[in-house]
């Protein structure tokens, strides 16, 4: 059986708690991820993603409850050190990463986290540059500063920063918003790649036809609470499910609702959509 990478335990967190300004991130969280595995997080505005990533990375500890990861426990009670030790043992790459950016030379900003390891300068050097090409970065801009590269190539120097230190778990909160359809195309093969190689992803995205083909498992949130957690084809085929979340089925979902007899186990991609419109039209030529 898959060794377990992440465990919410009754898992909640409060923004301000204990102030008069306190606010619900997440509620009664409950859930596991195996090692190796894929999972989306899906969920409208506000619904509590962002939250529930943020305390899969260590950034903040639970107001109630336990996050368990790769082994290492985090409670209200965990101290520094414990928290820590999460924000080492996983890649986070922020909503916006490229916000992040700060030092002179992307090469030098992808070089930051290594550095910092104290690992040898030509295991910094074959790594940063394996980063970069894993990402695609333009090789003629590695001496070039962040503040001069397009907001899409920043995107992929802060990506490569991450990549760079080849965390077991990597978390990314809508990667590809703001790129275009071929840089986000890349990026999402790239996570792919990933997967196969056997790093755990967790990814918070609205391309539902990728995570529909993509993703093992896939984690719906509403309202600060876990509303399903499974397989992405179970959920896209439960319209009420998503209807009562805000969130919209798949492209082929829906118009395989609109054109396809009722009953018909419906598409989940344009092609399976595809396939299954041209039986259709066949059988009804059969007819006449
Ligand atoms: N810094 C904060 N201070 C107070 N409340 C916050 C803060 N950040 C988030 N919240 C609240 O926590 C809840 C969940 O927010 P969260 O950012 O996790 O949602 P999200 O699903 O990531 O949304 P989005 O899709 O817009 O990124 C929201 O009700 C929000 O108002
Ligand atoms: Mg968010």
């Amino acid at each position: 059986m898959a060794q377990t990478a992440i465990e919410f335990n009754s898992v909640g967190y409060t923004y301000h708690s204990g102030t008069s300004l306190a606010s619900s991130g997440i509620r009664d969280v409950t859930f596991t991820i195996p090692s190796g595995s894929f999972t989306a997080i899906i969920g409208q505005t506000g619904s509590g993603k962002s939250t529930l990533v943020n305390l899969i990375a260590g950034l903040s500890k639970p107001t109630t409850g336990e996050v368990t990861v790769l082994g290492q426990s985090l409670t209200k009670q965990s101290n520094k050190a414990q928290q820590a030790g999460i924000q080492q043992s996983v890649g986070y790459v922020f909503q916006f990463p490229e916000h992040q950016l700060f030092a002179n030379t992307v090469w030098d900003d992808v070089a930051f986290g290594p550095r910092n390891l104290g690992w040898s300068t030509a295991k910094i050097n074959q790594q940063v540059q394996t980063a970069l090409e894993q990402v695609n970065f333009p090789t003629n801009r590695y001496q070039q500063s962040p503040l001069e590269l397009s907001g899409g190539q920043q995107r992929l120097a802060a990506i490569a920063g991450v990549l760079v230190m080849q965390p077991q778990i990597l978390i990314l909160d809508e990667p590809t918003a703001g790129l275009d359809s071929g840089a986000s195309q890349r990026l999402l093969l790239l996570l792919n790649q990933l997967h196969q190689a056997g790093v755990t992803i967790i990814m918070i995205t609205h391309h539902l036809e990728y995570v529909a083909e993509h993703a093992d498992r896939v984690m719906l949130m509403g309202d600060g609470q876990l509303q399903f957690a499974g397989h992405p084809q179970e959920l896209f085929r439960n319209a009420e499910l998503m209807k009562h979340n805000h969130v919209l089925p798949p492209a082929a979902v829906q118009l395989g609702q609109q054109l396809l007899p009722p009953g018909t186990n419906l598409p989940l991609s344009l092609n399976e959509l595809a396939k299954k419109l041209a039986t259709q039209l066949k059988a009804g030529e059969q007819d006449e």
